[in-house]
């Protein structure tokens, strides 16, 4: 009996979802008309937006904002973001700390992308920092130890870093570990090490159902609040 009437029930709420989905037609879907911070910034669109723009043309986490004619990406652990490029084909945005007097290792160590919808796109190794009071001996280098990190070592304190997966039995005594920080793949280690200035850094976001597909053939992905669904928007010779 009881089965009957479930039966009865679905069948009578496919009907209405029929229904709605007939009368709602595409003519509900809004198209967030893509946008930019300025003439040189990186085109805006789906599944990104301006907090400036309705919600319903996004997904919750790409929100974007602009400052004078910046691209901001705020990261609700580790702060704001200036955004250089974002790949709709590739999912992917390359950022630098927002404080360009930022190093890479200090903006590295501060970044935290919990709660939010990106990852390292080139994947990610983790590293172990060691405080130091005398500069480290050629035998530890010889495990791969880098260092002294210039932005985060003064005359009494000298930082060098390690892969964390590197056997550190042999630490020099005058070194102390001081945390850790995940190093993105593709950033030159040496380099970033001695050098002041923020290197980018490439974030992927999971692309969505037949984006890809669609970015390819040079349309744009969109979403369908009425129907739950990505859309692939018709493009007239307008590219990124
Ligand atoms: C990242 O942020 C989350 C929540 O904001 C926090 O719980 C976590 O400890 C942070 N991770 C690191 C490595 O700082
Ligand atoms: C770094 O990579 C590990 C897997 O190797 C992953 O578990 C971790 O979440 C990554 N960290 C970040 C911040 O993406
Ligand atoms: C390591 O040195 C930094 C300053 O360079 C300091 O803030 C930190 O507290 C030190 N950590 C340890 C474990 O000594
Ligand atoms: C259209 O869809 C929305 C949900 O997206 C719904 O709230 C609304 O009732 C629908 N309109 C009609 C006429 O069915
Ligand atoms: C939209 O679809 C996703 C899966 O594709 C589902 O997890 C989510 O609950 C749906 N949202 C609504 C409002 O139906």
């Amino acid at each position: 009996m009881s089965l009957i009437i479930l039966f009865l029930f679905l069948l009578y709420t496919c009907k209405l979802a029929k229904a709605s989905a007939k009368d709602n037609k595409t003519d509900k879907y809004e198209f967030c008309q893509p946008t930019r911070c300025s003439n040189k910034s990186p085109r805006i669109r789906y599944p990104f937006r301006l907090k400036a723009q309705p919600t319903s043309c996004v997904l919750k986490g790409f929100e974007l904002s602009c400052l004078s004619d910046k691209t901001i990406l705020h990261l609700h652990s580790s702060g704001d973001y200036c955004v250089h490029e974002i790949s709709y084909l590739d999912s992917s945005i390359t950022i630098t700390d927002v404080n360009e007097a930022t190093c890479s290792f200090q903006s590295l160590i501060s970044f935290n992308l919990t709660n939010s919808k990106f990852f390292f796109l080139h994947s990610n190794e983790s590293y172990a920092l060691y405080n130091c009071t005398e500069t480290a001996s050629p035998r530890w280098t010889s495990y791969g130890s880098i260092g002294p990190i210039n932005c985060l070592s003064n005359e009494n304190n000298l930082v060098y870093t390690i892969n964390s997966e590197s056997s550190v039995e042999d630490m020099p005594p005058s070194c102390r570990k001081s945390g850790t920080v995940e190093i993105p793949g593709g950033l030159p280690l040496q380099d970033i090490a001695t050098t002041a200035r923020a290197r980018p850094v490439v974030l992927g976001w999971a692309a969505l159902d037949g984006c890809y597909d669609c970015e390819n053939l040079g349309n744009y992905c969109g979403f369908n609040t009425a129907s739950n669904s990505t859309i692939c928007v018709a493009v007239k010779h307008q590219k990124t």
